[in-house]
């Protein structure tokens, strides 16, 4: 009985400092087939009836306290890892990481976008926006560009398998898109990307980004048109920036302009960038064709508007210094990190 009253105190001695391998090893000592207590009971045969019952049930009851207080302090062993892993790995959603985590950045294309939209947003227009996917009336006919007119081929147009369907070649299909769907006065810009089957090389791409400006309303002059887009010039570049507007021709504005700026990088004495021309042009332009009001049903005797044009790679190359349009889509982050 001495035997096991001192096992029992013994074990629950060990069992308090354990950690879970040693009460692996406690378990098979003090439990298992060689323990002390096994080996008692196989011996109670040896003892007298009395005896017996008494070491038997003892011995019996030590196993149980020994093994109840083994899972016990397992149980809390498993608690007490788990707190520990949740406390090492707990994640603080609002603390703010600074180092080593470095602060992500628009894209450069993106970035353009974001400066024209909300400058064009002051001068109260509103964003809007098209499909990608478009049909030969909104991206064409509606535009007054009619079928095998050859001013087709300076848009060389991806059309899907469904040849009724192409790959909008610039964001002016969205003018359409927007006329039909509200009355004037409409003044809203539309960027977004466009697609034409072109090589790429330093300064073309087959996929790339515009923007689109429409203002239809009563009373439009080309003053008017004027004044936005040389402030916007202003806005954008520099204030003391010389803009130009120079005659030119599209389908669906009569009529149109090119707007050019003077060459920065040489101070307009000619350089490379401006083809020594002192020159560079940024948009396209002019007054809404009446045949493109009538497209859309509007009075084009009441009604009338201008529009403009102008590509966002081209702009963000001029304002970056950056000489190849191709940087822009490699994603390669020792060029965007720039930004
Ligand atoms: N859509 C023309 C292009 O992709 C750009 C353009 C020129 C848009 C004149 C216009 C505009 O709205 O009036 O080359």
């Amino acid at each position: 009985m001495n035997d096991i009253e001192l096992v029992v105190n013994e074990v629950m001695e060990k069992i308090k400092s354990a950690d879970i391998v040693t009460l692996k090893i406690l378990e098979s000592k003090y439990l298992g087939k060689s323990s002390v207590l096994t080996k008692i009971l196989k011996f109670l045969p040896q003892y007298s009836v009395e005896n017996k019952k008494k070491i038997g049930a003892e011995a019996n009851k030590a196993k149980n306290i020994i093994k109840n207080e083994i899972n016990k302090k397992k149980e809390d062993l498993k608690k007490s890892l788990f707190n520990e892993k949740i406390q090492k790995e707990k994640l603080d959603c609002s603390q703010i990481f600074y180092f080593p985590f470095s602060k992500g950045s628009f894209h450069p294309v993106i970035e353009t976008i974001e400066t024209i939209s909300s400058i064009f947003k002051t001068l109260g227009f509103s964003v809007d926006e098209g499909p990608e996917i478009e049909n030969d009336w909104y991206n064409f006919e509606a535009l007054n560009i009619p079928k095998n007119h050859p001013v087709r081929d300076t848009q060389d147009t991806f059309y899907l398998s469904d040849t009724k369907k192409l790959l909008r070649t610039h964001t002016s299909a969205g003018q359409i898109r927007i006329m039909e769907k509200r009355t004037p006065p409409i003044k809203v810009i539309i960027p977004g990307k466009v697609y034409r089957n072109e090589t790429s090389d330093a300064s073309h791409s087959s996929t790339f980004h515009q923007i689109e400006g429409l203002f239809v309303d009563e009373n439009i002059v080309f003053i008017d048109l004027k004044v936005v887009l040389t402030e916007f010039v202003h806005i954008f570049f520099s204030d003391d920036l010389d803009v130009r507007f120079r005659p030119s021709y599209f389908q669906f504005t009569e009529p149109s302009a090119e707007v050019d700026i003077r060459c920065f990088f040489c101070k307009g004495k000619g350089c490379k960038v401006c083809k020594n021309l002192g020159w560079i042009e940024i948009l396209g332009c002019g007054m809404v064709h009446p045949k493109v009001l009538g497209a859309v049903n509007y009075n084009f005797e009441k009604y009338r508007g201008y529009a403009f044009g102008l590509g966002i790679e081209r702009i963000t190359m001029l304002k970056y210094k950056i000489d190849d349009i191709r940087l822009l889509y490699e994603n390669d982050l020792r060029f965007l990190r720039q930004f």
